[in-house]
């Protein structure tokens, strides 16, 4: 007899089209242009990021999984039993696997995600290894307010788990607004347990932006891609390279999109041109010390209770709690 496949519903709160378009087109007439980098995540992006992941240059993932393993017991024991968990980002869901085992009787797990292609394939996954948890994924943008459904049972607590460096990928005005939801959507009781990626040599950082293989490349080209099939734009991808550059003023990697020649784009009714160089923003990814993120949390309230690092120090796990 073959096992069904758990049926996994999704509450849909993601953005229009119309209001995608409008976002691009801003961006595109802003000068210098910039691109919101979670136009990154459609289904081909996502499969993209989760090949990110497994390349050698990518130290990222290793270096988290590596730290939930070995401190996952004491992580569950921090965020204590019965707790609602809320996920940000939730991706492939690999690492939220070692949490949701180590956690006493969760009382629901709720992956909020752009990408409704990953959010159904690891509810389903999960679903599977966890039978009696209950899922209830949302496909939305986190940065948005995201309604929470209710659960079965009462929870003790509300967790915000928000792993992988995401928040690297906001500027430190986006970053403080989103741990300050963070904090309001667990409340006064409640706890996150945030992934951040730390300062290190500018040679192991612009290697893992910038893979031999050229899966981040492809990537990041695949943003244009989606416009063209979405939204009907004409970006030549063969016109276009990405560039991954650490901006050491400002701790972060930078990546752009760049136009190899002077050429037209067409998208929304719009003709925007770009001369021959011209660079588009398309993603910040942050790096700290652990100093820098605790006074960037507590800006937002929140204090930092520990961190948890890998032997090499490259990768923290953050436990916080608001501030009373
Ligand atoms: C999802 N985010 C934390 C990744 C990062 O490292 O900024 C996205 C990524 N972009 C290029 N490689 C990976």
């Amino acid at each position: 007899m073959s096992a069904s496949k758990p049926r996994i519903r999704i509450l849909d709160q993601r953005p229009e089209t119309d209001a995608i378009l409008d976002e691009v087109c801003h961006g595109l007439r802003q000068r210098p242009r910039r691109l919101p980098s979670k136009y990154f995540y459609d289904a081909a992006g996502s499969a993209l990021f989760e090949r990110i992941c497994a390349q050698p240059e990518y130290y990222l993932t290793r270096s988290e999984l590596a730290i939930m393993r070995e401190h996952v017991a004491a992580m569950a024991a921090s965020l204590g039993p019965e707790v609602l968990l809320i996920e940000y980002g939730s991706g492939s869901g690999q690492k939220t696997r070692h949490l949701l085992h180590a956690l006493g009787s969760p009382v629901a797990y709720v992956p909020v995600d752009i990408a409704p292609a990953a959010l159904s394939a690891s509810g389903t996954a999960l679903a599977l290894e966890f039978p009696d948890l209950e899922i209830l994924p949302i496909c939305a943008d986190f940065t948005t307010r995201v309604t929470l459904p209710r659960t079965r049972r009462p929870a003790r607590r509300r967790a915000v788990y928000f792993p992988g460096s995401t928040l690297g990928n906001f500027d430190a005005h986006g970053s403080v607004r989103l741990l300050r939801q963070i904090r309001e959507a667990v409340g006064s009781a409640g706890a996150a347990l945030i992934g951040i990626d730390l300062k290190k040599d500018r040679a192991a950082l612009e290697a893992a932006y910038n893979d031999v293989a050229g899966v981040t490349a492809a990537f990041t080209l695949n943003m244009l891609a989606r416009f063209n099939r979405e939204l009907g734009a004409d970006f030549d991808l063969a016109g276009f390279r990405h560039r991954a550059i650490y901006n050491s003023l400002a701790g972060r990697i930078e990546t752009f999109i760049v136009s190899r020649s002077a050429q037209d784009v067409h998208i929304g009714g719009e003709c925007f041109h770009f001369a021959a160089g011209e660079a588009m923003l398309v993603e910040y990814s942050c790096k700290y010390t652990a100093e820098d993120f605790a006074r960037l949390a507590a800006m937002a309230g929140l204090r930092v209770e520990h961190c948890w690092t890998d032997a090499a120090q490259r990768f923290s796990v953050q436990y916080l709690v608001p501030m009373p």
